[in-house]
């Protein structure tokens, strides 16, 4: 694979000692802790400060902080969600430094929902045994954390901030030691159009890549950037055929496109039920949690239902909350509801599943080093080990925080041994020569729709290949686009789908959030594991 993008020469550089690319979660948790160890850090979001995935999570964030509750149970529940692919250390290191890490979150000043003691009010989400998600605003947890973060980002002048930046590609030093990335700045003024930072760490947060389908749950900038740039700087990525759909997103319409709105989890962990036209609750006696199975299954019971049926979608029925709990509890919800013609607290929400979030991801040790030495990576970006082949709901948001801690303390720990130098960029003339062509803005919706038909909840040998071969009919390189932000987003998309496609097809098993048609069992004898596959080139 070509090792960078089609683009200009930078003509401009700047430099500091970490720069991180993604402002969630994870990437400001990164900054803030980098700040706090006496680096000099920079933050690069592609759109504004609050732009990215984290102010659109729901739910909440899964910590064992309730009364009964301990780490050793969160983590089973995480073991059983990720069907035999978790790495049991990693998850250890995220139940355990988990509540200590949402305490300190709360410390930065995010403010969840307490009870009249004030202590956290915990909901329940699919696949948890215990009541463990603390969550803020009813369902607006996410909106909350990102807001605390940003506040804390802008009390710090020392922090540098680069807005409507689209990063490109790592830069690397003789060693192949990360030394920086190019990006290009979609403004006006000494930072426009593309330019270099040189760093002596490089972090990746860049968040999801649900854009790779029609239909998904995250915003328009989760487009795969940081796992593109990745595969082009040769780190190991994997897991990346673990997409998980959410059950109960609204449904819109069976050619709904981009982003979708979302139905926390959360309203059936408050007893809502799932229910079929006739208000047949079918989720009951296929799993002992009932609606509140692990997000897979309840996934497919949907498909299959509406399969069985010959609809599109199936009911969320949560009206026996009544307008008082839907107006406090889940405020967002409703509102998004109403905004589309349809009012929980009278009629049952229709809901389909849509792609939400990505297991798998650029493969990092339990410090958040990638394969590539001094790139991180972070949060939906990277592949930790604790989702395995499905991600337990809620958990993500404590992933980035506490993996985002995690590097932050190495970072600290090379900068006091001296081993965090500051680099020089080498470039490779004989890959350097051969970028990879770029294509053109319409090709988005073409990888959409090959990615929802062939790759997407339902897959099999026939349709995956049927999607590669659309992959790679789009991809010719005869026929390169102009650099654009719109031509660099439609190749990483592609690059992310042909990989996720040439993974999935690989995978002949059923597990976890990855389902094959004509593979539908688990097959542990050859799949207990995770494979990373070098691609041609
Ligand atoms: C939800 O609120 O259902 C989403 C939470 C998550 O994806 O973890």
């Amino acid at each position: 694979m070509p090792y960078r993008l089609t683009a200009p020469a930078p003509g401009w550089t700047t430099s500091t000692d970490v720069v991180v690319i993604g402002s969630g979660v994870a990437g400001l948790t990164v900054a803030l802790n980098a700040r706090k160890a006496g680096l000099r850090a920079m933050v690069v979001t592609k759109a504004v400060l609050d732009e990215g995935s984290t102010r659109w999570a729901q739910g909440g964030i899964a910590a064992a902080l309730g009364e009964g509750d301990t780490p050793e149970q969160h983590l089973q529940d995480t073991l059983v969600a990720g069907a035999g692919l978790c790495d049991e250390e990693a998850v250890r290191a995220l139940v355990t430094e988990g509540p200590d890490a949402v305490r300190r979150l709360i410390e930065t000043g995010a403010e969840f929902d307490l009870d009249e003691d004030g202590e956290i009010v915990l909901t329940r989400e699919g696949g948890h045994h215990r009541r463990r998600i603390a969550h803020a605003g009813g369902d607006a947890t996410g909106a909350e954390i990102e807001r605390a973060l940003v506040a804390a980002v802008e009390a710090d002048p020392g922090l540098e901030l680069i807005e409507h930046a689209l990063v490109l590609d790592l830069l690397t030093d003789a060693e192949g030691h990360a030394s920086g990335v190019t990006l290009h700045v979609m403004g006006e003024g000494q930072r426009d159009g593309v330019g270099a930072i040189l760093a002596r760490a490089v972090v990746l947060a860049t968040g999801g890549m649900g854009q790779v389908y029609s239909a998904t749950t995250n915003p328009a900038v989760s487009t795969g950037d940081g796992v593109a740039l990745a595969l082009r700087a040769g780190a190991e990525v994997t897991d990346l055929e673990f997409v998980q759909f959410h059950p109960t997103v609204l449904f819109l319409g069976p050619d709904a496109q981009g982003q979708q709105p979302l139905v926390s989890e959360a309203v059936r962990g408050e007893g809502a039920h799932l229910v079929d036209a006739d208000g047949v609750r079918f989720m009951v006696g296929q799993h002992e949690l009932a609606e509140l199975a692990p997000r897979d299954i309840v996934a497919k019971a949907i498909i299959r239902r509406t399969h069985a049926h010959g609809t599109r979608h199936m009911y969320l029925d949560g009206r026996h909350f009544g307008a008082e709990m839907w107006e406090h509890r889940f405020p967002t919800i409703l509102a998004a509801c109403r905004a589309h013609g349809i009012d929980p607290v009278t009629e049952p929400i229709p809901v389909s599943p849509a792609a939400h979030h990505a297991s798998g991801g650029v493969r990092t040790d339990l410090h958040g080093r990638t394969t590539v030495p001094g790139l991180y990576a972070c949060g939906e970006v990277a592949c930790t080990g604790v989702h395995g082949a499905n991600r337990l709901a809620s958990n993500s948001l404590l992933e980035g925080l506490v993996f985002a801690e995690r590097i932050a303390a190495d970072l600290a720990a090379l900068n006091a041994a001296g081993r965090l130098p500051a680099r020089t960029v080498t470039t490779d003339a004989a890959r350097a020569a051969t970028p990879v062509p770029l294509l053109p803005e319409a090709a988005r919706g073409e990888i959409q729709q090959l990615m929802t038909s062939g790759a997407g909840v339902l897959r099999s040998a026939e349709s995956l290949a049927a999607t590669a071969k659309g992959l790679a009919a789009l991809a010719d390189p005869a026929d390169g686009a102009a650099p654009s932000v719109e031509t660099w987003e439609a190749t990483n998309l592609h690059q992310v789908a042909t990989a996720l496609t040439t993974s999935a097809a690989l995978r002949q098993e059923t597990r976890g959030c990855h389902w094959r048609e004509d593979f539908p069992d688990r097959d542990d004898a050859h799949w207990h594991r995770h494979v990373v596959h070098p691609l041609a080139g």
